[in-house]
């Protein structure tokens, strides 16, 4: 699967994963994980469902064999903060939240630097702007 539609589906998971647990700290009156949730969606469907949209405009990002490690560095890091979020909601001490910090800001990083190397002509130029 090209890494575009894999980081779109991957974004898909979260988005349903996020919705139902919003449901149901609603439901169930659990507001205090209104943190967890609100970084599941963010962290889970819009951050990478821009990149899978950055990577469908510029394919040159996709050439790289740095791609696919960017996404699991990315994805690793978002469960393992998001993970750690929910401790921290649930009254615990986070344990897991600086780690996925960490791992999230290196694949952002690392995306950063696939899109500054990959070249600045997006798909639409090539195509006459349509
Ligand atoms: C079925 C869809 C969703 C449901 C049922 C839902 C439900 C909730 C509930 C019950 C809260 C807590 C409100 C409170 O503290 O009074 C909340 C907070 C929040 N939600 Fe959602 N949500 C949904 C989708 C989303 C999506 C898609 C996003 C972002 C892309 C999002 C972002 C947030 C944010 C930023 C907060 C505030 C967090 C905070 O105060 O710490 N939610 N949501």
């Amino acid at each position: 699967m090209e890494i575009d539609r894999l980081y779109i589906l991957a974004g898909f998971v979260w988005l349903i994963f996020g919705m139902v647990f919003g449901v149901y700290l609603g439901i169930t009156e659990q507001l205090q994980f209104a943190n967890s949730h609100a970084h599941a969606n963010l962290l889970g469907f819009v951050v990478p469902v821009l990149f899978g949209l950055i990577h469908k405009n510029w394919p040159g990002m996709r050439a790289s064999r740095l791609a696919f490690l960017q996404f699991a560095l990315y994805e690793l890091g978002a469960i393992v903060l998001v993970a750690g979020k929910y401790d921290i909601d649930n009254g615990g001490n986070g344990t897991l939240a600086p780690p996925g910090a960490v791992l999230v800001v290196l694949g952002t990083l690392l995306m950063a630097w696939l899109f500054v190397r990959s070249g600045t002509v997006p798909v639409a130029a090539h195509a006459g702007g349509r």
